[in-house]
């Protein structure tokens, strides 16, 4: 419940997390991938490189990207709100647009939920995607709901065999049809991972990071030892869940 203002990053669970399972998700697609992910000219020939998309470029997404890049793949990227594209593109990687798309400041930064149209359209324009992608890595959540569903199995159906899903979102339901949470599937020769905790697959780091949270949080709530806790600042107020003092 920590609001996710500029002076409380040092004590962001979620994004320590969320960065951890967006790296290891690249890591995952590549090992499962069988092919090249960055462009190889050989004597032989060359391979072009693999074709990543992301859906979803918040902590996880962003982190994607930049794993993905640094492998050398081509990466596109969708998201639902218009500020993230500055940042996609100073990874290297493609924005898609898709017009239309709700976005509320009162959100924190957020993605609120989209109206059926628009979700039909960017399914449209994610299928004609997914068929050219030969991995696709999936982080896209609304906080408190239902995940978008935004990968239809008709779409799985259509990728290339060989091509690999990740669906970071399964834990609030997935990004998509098929995945399922914790498991690991092949649908139709495509490899489907669902895993919404793959920073446990790194402990030693999220373990560390964790630590830095809650420490960082425990020095910004505790100033002074024999003085009592200040209820002023919105990061203790939203992170109190018992005040027995409080009137
Ligand atoms: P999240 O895990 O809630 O969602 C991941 C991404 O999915 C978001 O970028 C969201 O816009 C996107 N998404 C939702 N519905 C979608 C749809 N239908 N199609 C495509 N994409 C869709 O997001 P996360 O990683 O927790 O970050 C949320 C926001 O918080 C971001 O703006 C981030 O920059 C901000 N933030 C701010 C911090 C700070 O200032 N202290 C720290 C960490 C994050």
């Amino acid at each position: 419940m920590i609001p996710r203002i500029t002076i409380a990053q040092t004590m962001d669970v979620l994004s320590s997390m969320a960065s951890l399972a967006g790296y290891k998700a690249v890591i995952n697609a590549a090992d499962r991938f069988p092919g090249y992910f960055p462009m190889m000219t050989t004597a032989a020939g060359t391979i072009p490189p693999a074709k990543v998309l992301i859906i979803g470029a918040g902590v996880a997404g962003l982190q994607a990207i930049a794993t993905a890049k640094r492998l050398g793949a081509m990466v596109e990227v969708f998201d639902v709100r218009s500020a993230v594209k500055e940042e996609v593109e100073s990874l290297g990687a493609r924005f898609i647009e898709v017009a239309g798309s709700v976005e509320k400041t009162e959100a924190g930064g957020y993605a609120v939920s989209q109206s059926d149209d628009y979700l039909n359209r960017q399914k449209s324009v994610i299928h004609e995607k997914a068929l050219k992608a030969d991995v696709i890595i999936t982080t896209a959540n609304i906080p408190g709901k239902k995940a978008p569903l935004l990968l239809e199995e008709k779409t799985v159906k259509g990728m290339r065999a060989g091509s690999v899903i990740v669906d970071l979102a399964t834990e609030s339901g997935g990004n998509c049809e098929v995945s399922e949470d914790g498991k690991e599937i092949r649908y139709h020769g495509v490899t489907i991972i669902g895993d919404s905790k793959l920073y446990s697959t790194m402990p030693d780091n999220a373990s560390r990071l964790y630590a830095n949270n809650l420490y960082n949080f425990l020095k910004f709530l505790i100033k002074d030892k024999d003085k009592p806790i200040s209820f002023d600042h919105e990061i203790i107020r939203k992170t109190c869940l018992c005040n027995p003092g409080a009137d």
